[in-house]
């Protein structure tokens, strides 16, 4: 595959301040997309924007789990590009790991409100102004390997990944019929603020060193580029038959300890 890859393609990445996402408006921009980077980190929202440069990004601030700021971030990219063809959702937190019978249901919601009802308010109305313009849009959202196994993670973290794989899937069964496709990507472990700060609360190096060693694929360590690589396969048209699946990113680990 050469060439770039996304020209002319106007695209919403949420969480796109940090992490896997800031990797993502990186990747996306070389290879020709406007990027609308949508987040609450807003110094670092500006950061990556400059990176890359004001003329192929801009930052909008906006908590996925308010609606109407949802509705507004879709407003403002549509006014100032005139259209929507990708949205990748990728907003994402992680709670405290405890058992089942200590279950924390304040953090428990925070997680369901952030990762499945965000990315169900932004598909929605992403999907609304493609519709409305008749645009061939593909929608990508960052799910996880906790979308399809447990125990690698919280409960409200492997409930919101299962559930928005349940919505990825129910998604594009209806937005089929308008050209839309809906897909997944589904990371293995990467050293990103929301492993190395909150979950695990280790240097990179020593969660990449976790990743690579109950991995399934050796030799390689698993970097946010990667993830950005298969996220950037399923917005582009290389993958214009491709619809509700859920992209591994995970060097087999889901197929060899299910
Ligand atoms: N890092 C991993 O190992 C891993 C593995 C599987 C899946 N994921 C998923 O990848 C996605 C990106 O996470 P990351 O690892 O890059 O972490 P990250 O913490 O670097 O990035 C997450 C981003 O989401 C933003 N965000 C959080 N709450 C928000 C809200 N209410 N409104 C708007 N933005 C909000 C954060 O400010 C942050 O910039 C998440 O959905 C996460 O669940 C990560």
């Amino acid at each position: 595959m050469s060439g770039r890859r996304l020209e002319g393609k106007i695209v919403i990445i949420t969480g796109g301040a940090s992490g896997i996402g800031a990797e993502s408006v990186r990747l996306f921009t070389e290879h020709g997309a406007q990027v609308v980077i949508v987040d609450v980190q807003d110094e670092l929202g500006q950061n990556v924007v400059a990176s890359v440069g004001e003329d192929k990004a801009s930052y909008y601030h906006c908590d996925v789990t308010n609606e109407t700021q949802v509705e507004n971030a879709v407003k403002y990219t549509v006014e100032k590009y005139g259209k929507l063809d990708v949205l990748f959702s990728n907003a994402g937190v992680i709670e405290t790991f405890v058992s089942i019978l200590d279950l924390n249901l304040d953090e428990f919601d925070r997680t369901m409100a952030i990762n499945l009802r965000g990315a169900a308010a932004f598909i929605k109305h992403a999907a609304r102004v493609m519709v409305e313009k008749g645009t061939r849009g593909s929608i990508v959202c960052t799910t996880s390997i906790a979308a399809e196994i447990s125990g690698t993670a919280p409960h409200g973290y492997t409930t919101s990944k299962h559930g928005l794989l349940g919505l990825i899937k129910s998604a594009s069964g209806g937005l089929g019929k308008h050209g839309i496709r809906v897909n997944g990507v589904a990371p293995f472990g990467v050293a990103t603020p929301l492993v190395c700060n909150g979950y695990f609360n280790l240097e990179p190096n020593v969660v990449e060193e976790m990743t690579l060693k109950s991995a399934n694929l050796k030799g390689i360590v698993l970097k946010a580029h990667h993830v950005a690589e298969a996220a950037l396969f399923l917005a582009s048209d290389e993958s214009a038959y491709v619809s509700g699946q859920n992209l591994a990113v995970d060097g087999g680990y889901t197929v060899v300890k299910p």
